[in-house]
């Protein structure tokens, strides 16, 4: 029988940022993990950069049944808290947009930084290793089983992440923890991943997969200005990364293909200069061209002179642009998105330490929470607050 103070399982974002605060107050951790490596997430995040934080970070950016919750964390462990330590290691990086800090070489950087601070905190960590049974001991504290050893712990932490990317290591292990401690856990789906095509939109629209353009994506009234990419499967690229969070089966997907220019003063414009024009080469000057052929097959116009267009008819073509509406099919799923909604309810958590109200020395952070950050570096800024936070009381 082995014993620690601290057992974190899962050697992500959170749990290794726990782990070092844990051991840095004297506390003796271990982290499981049931990957070959530590850091698997942070090593393809960001294209293989890691958009480590934001430095607009803040409870806005974050979707939660309680919104209220991730301010503690957030607001004690911050995203300057974060930079300060990329610092102090020299790890170059930059703002690439909005705020979004990403490492200028490599997301190795970071796990690197991540993997020094545990050797000199003295944390211990185990790979591959296959947990089988978790039990809460009378005394107090936890039991943990592998095959081939069991573990003893005053505090569980359980930084286990979301169901994304299955081939990564991703389990519902820390989902079923918590039921299994009479927890509740929210219904979990996809967040941050791309939007797939009705058959009809797709026999349409696969054929100009590459095409990208500037839009803003609406859904369920929350609105994200950023680029759209159409795709074979359907619609990606940030803006609609971004508005996956909020967009659920059934909902319309609201697309202003023309977000930064008054369509309908451009239209007035054109039809006064070029009254013999088609619809179809002015509509070129503003949107790619393979996209005016698709809309035109659609027949969102009919490709005629734009003096023909009398009346409303030219405000009702700007309209038809600026609420482009999609019916998605779907998402993609977990194969590829970069996180998983809901989770741990935080009404069992407390804010300030992330432990179970009702289960003493039981923790939960980072992803495995229902708590989830936008696109754009919110994500690992939670992970590290949620993990250090905890680190300061398990
Ligand atoms: P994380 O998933 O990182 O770690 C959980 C660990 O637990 C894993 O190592 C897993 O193997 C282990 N585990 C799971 N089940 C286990 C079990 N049963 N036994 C033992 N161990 C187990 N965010 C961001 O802010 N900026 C970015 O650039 C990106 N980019 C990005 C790209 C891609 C492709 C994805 C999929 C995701 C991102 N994200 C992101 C999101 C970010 O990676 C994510 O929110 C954090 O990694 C969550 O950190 P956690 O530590 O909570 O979980």
């Amino acid at each position: 029988m082995q014993e620690f103070d601290v057992i974190v399982l899962g050697a992500g974002a959170a749990g290794l940022f726990c782990a070092i605060e844990a051991a840095k107050r004297g506390r003796k951790t271990l982290v499981l993990d049931n990957g070959k490596r530590i850091g698997r997430k942070i090593l393809m995040s960001g294209g293989g950069r890691c958009n480590f934080t934001n430095m607009y970070a803040s409870p806005a950016n974050y979707l939660s049944n309680n919104p209220h919750f991730c301010k503690s964390a957030l607001s004690r462990y911050t995203q300057w808290d974060f930079i300060a330590l990329v610092q102090q290691y020299g790890i170059a990086y930059h703002e690439k947009t909005l705020g979004q800090l990403f490492c200028d070489d490599s997301a190795k950087d970071i796990v690197d930084m991540l993997q020094q601070e545990c050797n000199k905190a003295g944390v211990q960590i185990a790979l591959q290793q296959d947990i089988t049974a978790v039990k809460a001991l009378e005394q107090g504290g936890y039991q943990l089983d592998t095959v081939a050893v069991s573990r003893r712990c005053h505090s569980l932490v359980v930084a286990t992440g979301g169901l994304s990317l299955p081939n990564l290591g991703a389990t519902a292990f820390g989902f079923q923890l918590a039921e299994q401690f009479g927890l509740n856990v929210l219904p979990v789906r996809a967040g941050l991943v791309p939007l797939t095509w009705q058959p009809a939109d797709k026999a349409v629209f696969e054929e100009i997969s590459g095409v990208s353009l500037p839009v803003t994506a609406e859904a369920n009234d929350v609105v994200f200005p950023e680029d759209m990419l159409f795709t074979h499967r359907g619609l990606s690229g940030p803006a609609i990364l971004q508005i996956s969070s909020f967009w659920q089966p059934g909902d319309d997907l609201i697309i202003n293909l023309s977000p930064q220019q008054d369509l309908h003063g451009f239209l007035q414009e054109q039809q006064q200069q070029h009254p013999d024009q088609e619809l179809k080469t002015i509509l070129s000057r503003l949107l790619p061209k393979r996209l005016v052929e698709k809309l035109l097959e659609v027949k969102v116009f009919t490709n005629q002179p734009i003096k023909a267009l009398q009346g409303k008819a030219l405000q009702k073509l700007a309209d038809s642009l600026t609420h482009y509406v999609f019916k998605p099919n779907g998402t993609e799923g977990y194969r590829t998105a970069e996180v998983t909604l809901g989770g741990v309810d935080t009404n069992e958590l407390s804010s300030k330490t992330m432990e179970a109200k009702k289960q003493p020395g039981l923790y939960f952070i980072g992803e495995v929470v229902d708590v989830t950050g936008w696109l754009g570096g919110y994500n690992f800024q939670w992970a590290w607050a949620s993990g250090w936070v905890a680190g300061q009381y398990c």
